[in-house]
């Protein structure tokens, strides 16, 4: 079983692949209705209607590479594994939107696992993408965005080492008083 950070950093590269320059990525642990909802949301250039339908679909790929696309195929089917499933939107030329739903306590749901360090890793691989993370739990929300990052630090670098420690940091202070410090 797989951390859903991992399916993650696999969605986040599809919407770099079609060229998005934001990214957002929500985390909404919605305990009371027994959900966990991970949304990926990206400017990048779409989908065709036609194609949309078929995007889940492992023998559906624009690789040039190989004939399967295993990355929303293997998020759709975690996800119908614990109770939930993937719905994804898209507009040609305007962006992607892709909608994973669990069931929060099936014990098929994938743990989270290292999301601090998957943002992390993605802003420092990405310095000229900007990201949007939010995550919300019955303790609170936290945001973390690239744009507001850019502000503070001026002519520096985003990828550059001290801002991405201070980047880590940040993260994991904001997950740990809305988490409590527990692993999900
Ligand atoms: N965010 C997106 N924007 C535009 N097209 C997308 C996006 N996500 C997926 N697609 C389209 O859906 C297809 C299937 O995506 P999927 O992640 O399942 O496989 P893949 O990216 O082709 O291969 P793999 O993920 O195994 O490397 C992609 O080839 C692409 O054409
Ligand atoms: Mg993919």
């Amino acid at each position: 079983m797989e951390d859903l950070s991992l399916y993650i950093l696999d969605i986040v590269q599809n919407s770099i692949n079609a060229s998005a320059s934001l990214i957002e990525i929500h985390v909404q642990e919605d305990i009371e209705n027994n959900k966990l909802i991970l949304s990926i949301i990206d400017n990048g250039k779409g989908m065709a209607p036609q194609t949309v339908g078929k995007a889940t679909d492992p023998f559906y790929t624009t690789r040039t590479t190989r004939k399967v696309g295993l990355g929303l195929s293997l998020l759709d089917a975690a996800a119908k594994a614990s109770g939930g499933g993937v719905t994804v939107s898209s507009e040609l030329g305007a962006g992607t939107g892709v909608r994973a739903e669990f069931e929060y306590n099936n014990i098929d749901r994938p743990p989270l696992g290292k999301i601090d360090d998957t943002i992390t890793v993605l802003v420092a691989c990405n310095p000229s993408i900007d990201f949007i993370y939010t995550h919300t739990t019955p303790k609170g929300s936290f945001t973390f965005d690239t744009r507001e990052v850019r502000q503070k630090i001026g002519d520096l670098p985003i990828d550059y080492p001290d801002v991405i420690n201070w980047i880590g940091g940040y993260i994991r202070e904001g997950l740990n008083v809305i988490c409590g410090g527990g692993s999900v």
